[in-house]
């Protein structure tokens, strides 16, 4: 059985065909409308959303299933102190798909490890949000007609931008991207995606602070809200908040059919007048995850999916713990300390890919 937990759990050639399947769904939705009949999709939302339940939601009760699940935490049993291994160990009796959401980064992929059903990850704290990439990448498809020899800018917080960490990683598969990552100091990209995804795959990039310096250059401009949420300090988050605004005059910077995407929800990074501008393209995207979803969904429940065995290369270390606060690690209950080896040797914690550190003697 396979889950969908981050980006390289699929190859290119799935995450194509995941796109030819969505175009099709787009293009036909009513060959589809039975092809869930009798399967139930359950939403565990720990935190909050609207375009990752709502378009789940919807992709399933379109494809002829049923939905069931929590968008509040405080109305579940994790409120009493329920682990997430048990929760979806539990849900894997009542649903035949789970699509999770949590604030503790590795929390789906812990999930995954004692559901009986396939797990999605629906974004986990500051780390990675791979079905928002497969809208993503459907996007750049659709708008600039392939994934390749792009200019790809990130703008915005690039450090608990879990949405950018996805994207850069599905990126690293394509031919010839270029990465510019625009963004304060303080916000800049994470080693474990600079080091452990750009470098390790050998892809040219830059970094900057100015976003109308690399406006010129950009196939594709990706902008990002300031993730308020997973500030420790909000006074920095304050001297922050407001370090990039996109207005329609330094629109006029870029290409004229430069392709402007947000994840969404925005907060005050573009400018409303910027969304009649034919380079907006951040409202078909969240449209496009819809159909992304659909097919996923399909994938996920197809025999050959259900009926594969993972290969994972994680191992087990008593020599090594994870560096980061905002692990799953750190709250789950008798978790096993699960590691990765990077690229470059580099031990990661298997749930968040924080380096881990190594015990002193
Ligand atoms: N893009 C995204 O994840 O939006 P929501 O938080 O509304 O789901």
């Amino acid at each position: 059985m396979r889950s969908f937990i981050d980006i390289p759990d699929f190859s290119k050639d799935e995450l194509l065909d995941l796109m030819v399947l969505a175009e099709d769904i787009a293009q036909s939705p009513e060959k589809y409308a039975e092809s869930c009949k009798g399967k139930k999709l359950a939403t565990l939302f720990f935190e909050p959303s609207t375009r990752t339940r709502l378009s789940f939601e919807a992709a399933m009760l379109e494809l002829g299933g049923s939905v069931l699940g929590f968008s509040d935490p405080d109305s579940s049993s994790a409120s009493k102190g329920e682990s997430v291994s048990d929760t979806t160990r539990i849900v894997s009796c009542y649903a035949d798909i789970i699509a999770m959401r949590h604030p503790l980064e590795g929390a789906p992929f812990v999930g995954s490890l004692s559901a009986t059903v396939p797990v999605i990850n629906a974004g986990d704290g500051g780390h990675c949000h791979p079905t928002q990439t497969l809208a993503d990448l459907f996007t750049i498809k659709r708008e600039k007609g392939s994934v390749d020899n792009l200019t790809v800018g990130f703008c915005g917080d690039l450090r608990y931008g879990r949405t950018v960490h996805s994207l850069i990683s599905a990126l690293s598969m394509f031919e010839n991207v270029k990465v510019v990552l625009i963004s304060p100091e303080e916000l800049r990209l994470p080693e474990f995606i600079r080091k452990g995804v750009l470098e390790a795959h050998g892809m040219t990039y830059r970094e900057t602070r100015s976003l109308e310096e690399s406006l010129p250059e950009l196939d594709v401009l990706y902008m990002t809200r300031i993730q308020r949420e997973r500030f420790d300090d909000v006074t920095m988050y304050e001297r922050l908040k407001d370090s990039y605004v996109l207005t329609l005059e330094k629109l006029n910077l870029a290409k004229r059919d430069t392709c402007v995407l947000h994840p969404l929800p925005r907060v005050n990074e573009i400018s409303v007048k910027v969304d009649a501008d034919p380079r907006a393209c951040y409202f078909k995207q969240a449209e496009n995850g819809k159909y992304m979803r659909k097919a996923l969904i399909l994938k996920l429940l197809s025999k050959e999916s259900l009926s594969s065995t993972e290969n994972n290369e994680m191992f087990e270390s008593e020599k090594h713990y994870c560096a980061n606060p905002k692990c799953i690690s750190k709250t789950e209950q008798e978790i096993t300390n699960y590691f990765i080896k990077d690229k470059k040797d580099n031990i990661r914690c298997a749930y968040c890919e924080v380096g881990a550190i190594e015990k002193e003697d």
